[in-house]
């Protein structure tokens, strides 16, 4: 779980995983959801360097094997580091954003019982309800692109764990997912239905509607 995102798009003084949402950290959120999902048994947390004693503490409550590893300067380096201490015997790994903190652990059982079904990749995605448009250096529209092929992809993604290795190892360039990491090795990557509730807490408008969901579903999010 990469947690160590310093949250400069949401702005305000602690690191984003610190975030309290109902006085509760986005971090404690996301971990007791993805410890929920019944074949969890370890979760890595990859936290920001000087914050791994507070980042501990915080997560001692919580019922779930936790490690907590210093992150990186990138998402990717994060995900890295926290891949190095997955122990072995492990076989199925699964990638999820600390910021998509209230995603329900239905959908990270979902995405284990993807890999399990025999797919080396699996990503969660919602359609697009925008418009989306490629637009040119002077803001001049080039064109419009069809909607219907599109996917907005979101995390746990879950990866059989020698894929994951070998995308991370293999892969190069900066990527923004774990699946780009794969297709760029041109292996395939299967897609499950997401959720709303799995947002990425990236703006200040996501804390709104964060708060509004807990409070809309009576803390339970599923
Ligand atoms: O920046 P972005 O919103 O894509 O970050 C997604 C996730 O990656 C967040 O949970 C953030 O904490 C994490 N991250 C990280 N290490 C970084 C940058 C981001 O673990 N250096």
């Amino acid at each position: 779980m990469p947690a160590a995102g310093a949250g400069v798009r949401l702005g305000g003084e602690v690191p984003k995983a610190l975030r309290e949402l109902r006085g509760e950290s986005l971090l404690a959120h996301a971990v007791k959801r993805a410890a929920a999902a019944p074949s969890v048994g370890l979760i890595v947390v990859a936290a920001p360097p000087q914050l791994l004693r507070e980042v501990r503490e915080l997560l001692a409550g919580v019922d779930a094997e936790v490690l907590v590893v210093a992150g990186g300067a990138s998402r990717q380096e994060s995900v890295a580091q926290a891949l190095a201490v997955v122990p072995d015997g492990i076989e199925i790994v699964l990638v999820h954003d600390a910021a998509r903190s209230l995603t329900p652990p239905e959908l990270v059982e979902s995405v284990i019982t993807a890999v399990r079904a025999g797919h080396g990749a699996v990503i969660p995605v919602l359609p697009v309800v925008d418009t989306i448009k490629r637009v040119g250096p002077s803001d001049d529209v080039v064109a419009t692109v069809d909607r219907s092929e599109l996917r907005a992809v979101q995390t746990p993604q879950g990866f059989r764990r020698e894929v994951l290795v070998k995308a991370h190892a293999e892969a190069g360039g900066e990527h923004t997912d774990d699946a780009g990491m794969v297709e760029r090795l041109g292996l395939p990557v299967h897609c499950v239905p997401g959720s709303e509730s799995a947002l990425k807490i990236t703006r200040p408008v996501d804390l709104i509607i964060a708060e509004a969901l807990l409070a809309a579903a009576g803390e339970e999010i599923r």
